[in-house]
Parts: C-alpha cells; structure tokens; sequence
C-alpha cells in the first residue's frame, strides 16, 4: 500500500514504495550502472559481485521494512552495523534488502586471515600474462568502484589493524589502493552494511575469533537496534520457513524461544531463530513428535542437563498456558 506523503513530512525515501497486503515487498530502486559483471576470485574465494535472489519465504515486519528504507536513503548514514543475537535475521535482512532494491553486493566474511591489502587488491595467476600473474580489485575496492554493497559480514572478525584501514572508505573519502597507488572513489551508491553479535568484547568468550571494535571504527557507523522478530512476525517467519506447522504449535514454539530469551533467572543460552526452524521442521514432518522433544533436538540438547531441565520446565508451562486458553 504505496501511501502519498506531503513534502513536509516525506522521508527521502522516493525511490522505494512499500507495496504490500500484509505482506511487504520493497519495489527495485533503479540499478546502479554497470554493477552486475561477475567478478571471479578473491583471495581463494569463487564467487564475485552479484545480487542476491529475492526469497519469497523471507517475512517483512513493518520495522524491517522502515530500517530498509532508512538504510536505502543514505540520508542518516552509509555505513550501518546491525548488532544482534545469533539467528536474529541480520545478515538475512541485509541479503533481501540488496534482492529487493536490485543492489549487487560483496561480501566478506571476516576473519582474522583477512589481510587489509587484500581487501583492497590481489594478485591472481593468469594464463595470459607474460609474468602468468595478475592484479585485480579485492571486494572493498570493487564494491566502491561500482556502488555495490559491501557485506562485512562478522565484522568483529577483522583483525584491528584491518578496522583501521577501513577508516577513510568509510569517511567516504577517497581510497588509495597501496600495491598500485590508484585512487579510487566510491560510487555514489556505495554502502556498507556490517553485521555482529557483540561489539565490545565483552562476550568474547561466547564468540570464539572474534576482537572487540575499536571505538574509531564504530564511531563510523550507525546502529540500529536489531533483535528478534516481534513475536507476531516471528509465528508467520516459522510458518512461512516450515510449511505445513501447525499456526498454534508454531506460537507455542516461539512463545518458548521468547520465554528462554527473556528468563533472566535461568541465564539460558539465546533461542534463536535458526534453532525455531529446525524444531519447526521437525514438528511440520513428524506429526507424531511432542514439542519437548522438537525442542530438546534444536536447543536444549546442546545445553548442560540443569539448562535442558529449565527449558524443559519453560517448555511445560508455556504448553499448560496454550491448552488452559
Ligand atoms: N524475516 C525473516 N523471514 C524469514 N526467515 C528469516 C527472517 N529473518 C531471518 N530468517 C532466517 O533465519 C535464519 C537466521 O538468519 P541470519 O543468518 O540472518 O541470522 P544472523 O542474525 O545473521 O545470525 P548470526 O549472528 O549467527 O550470523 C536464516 O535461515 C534466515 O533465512
Ligand atoms: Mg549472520
């Protein structure tokens, strides 16, 4: 429902129309120019610049969707970092957000054997030069050049010295790529979008090879707030990613997740949606099966036996609460 906005309280977001029953689907912005050669090889890696395909299981909630636009508009900022739980949806959302608006993107999946060089440019064997080698754009320099987006996906991966060769791209200033001394400035389109589950370190027990942000680099971005689906959205993401759940033990099943979140007391582990799925699945295939068990099977059975008994409790109750209704 595309819905006409005054020019005091428009957004600049003209180029995106939301159209949608309840269902949201974000109309493709015009195509940045010459973005969709693919590009082969990076450090190892097979695939180059592409967009990604629209999933149409993926569910929009109405904050999705208003952090899209907000995202799209580059008016606030064009380097965001969503911080978040594991299996909240954040390096999903960035991936359908480029389906949907027709963006070609680079991704990076960061890790301490990223060196900040190449990530700007490599150097690759080739049949057809004489010296049988040839130097090509690393995925920051590619993305820049033709206003792809640039994924760095677990950025608390990179090493700190690689953050602060970032610093400049994400100023939005000219970079120089050092092997060649080329000069290189970022397409208009150009943005980053970083994905990571702690920022400060502070669980670095939880989330083995990874460094806390330096306060410089994330001074560079802004971050929205980014958590689980609300619960309404969160039932029809089950039901649309496990066909054939039944909608009530799909809101038991999420009413569980929400209850492990939120149980202080116990200090469960995050229930996330990836794990949903899996008992999701389970459940929509085996009729047979009881909910304790989809659940035991996705998460508590990775738990120590006093956390499997606290959920296995959350479970029952949540369970008693759905029948007393
Ligand atoms: N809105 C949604 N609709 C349907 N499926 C979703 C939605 N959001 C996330 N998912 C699914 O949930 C799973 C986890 O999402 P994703 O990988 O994006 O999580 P993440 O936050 O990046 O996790 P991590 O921190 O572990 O990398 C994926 O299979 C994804 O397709
Ligand atoms: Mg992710």
């Amino acid at each position: 429902m595309a819905s006409k906005t005054t020019a005091a309280t428009a957004p600049a977001v003209n180029d995106l129309t939301v159209v949608f029953g309840d269902q949201a689907v974000i109309a493709p912005l015009k195509a940045p120019k010459a973005p969709q050669q693919t590009i082969t090889m990076f450090a190892g890696a097979t695939a180059g610049q592409w967009v990604p395909a629209i999933d149409p299981k993926y569910v929009w909630s109405k904050e999705l969707l208003r952090l899209a636009q907000r995202l799209v508009s580059q008016v606030v900022s064009k380097n965001w970092l969503l911080v978040g739980p594991p299996g909240c949806g954040k390096t999903e959302f960035a991936y359908q957000l480029c389906a949907r608006t027709n963006r070609p993107v680079e991704v990076v999946e960061c890790s301490e054997a990223i060196e900040a060089d190449a990530l700007f440019s490599t150097i690759l064997p080739a049949e057809d030069t004489k010296s049988g080698l040839k130097r090509i754009d690393g995925p920051v320099v590619r993305a820049a050049r033709s206003g792809a987006t640039l994924i760095l996906d677990e950025v608390t991966g990179l090493a700190p010295e690689v953050q602060i060769a970032l610093h400049n791209l994400l100023d939005g200033r000219p970079i120089q790529i050092r092997a060649t001394g080329e000069i290189v400035t970022p397409h208009k389109e150009f943005m980053v979008i970083a994905t990571a589950n702690d920022v400060s370190g502070e669980h670095r027990h939880k989330y083995k090879g990874t460094f806390a942000l330096n306060s410089a680099f994330k001074s560079r971005f802004a971050a929205p707030k980014f958590s689980y689906l609300d619960e309404a959205t969160e039932i029809a993401a089950l039901i649309s990613r496990a066909p054939g759940l039944d909608p009530i033990i799909a809101r038991s099943l999420v009413r569980v997740a929400i209850a492990v979140r939120t149980s202080v007391a116990a200090q469960l582990r995050e229930f996330s949606f990836r794990e949903l799925m899996v008992a999701g699945r389970a459940l929509a295939t085996q009729k047979s099966m009881k909910v304790e068990d989809a659940v035991l099977e996705a998460y508590s059975g990775k738990e120590t036996s006093q956390d499997a008994s606290a959920i296995g409790d959350l479970v029952k109750a949540e369970l008693a609460l759905s029948k007393a209704k």
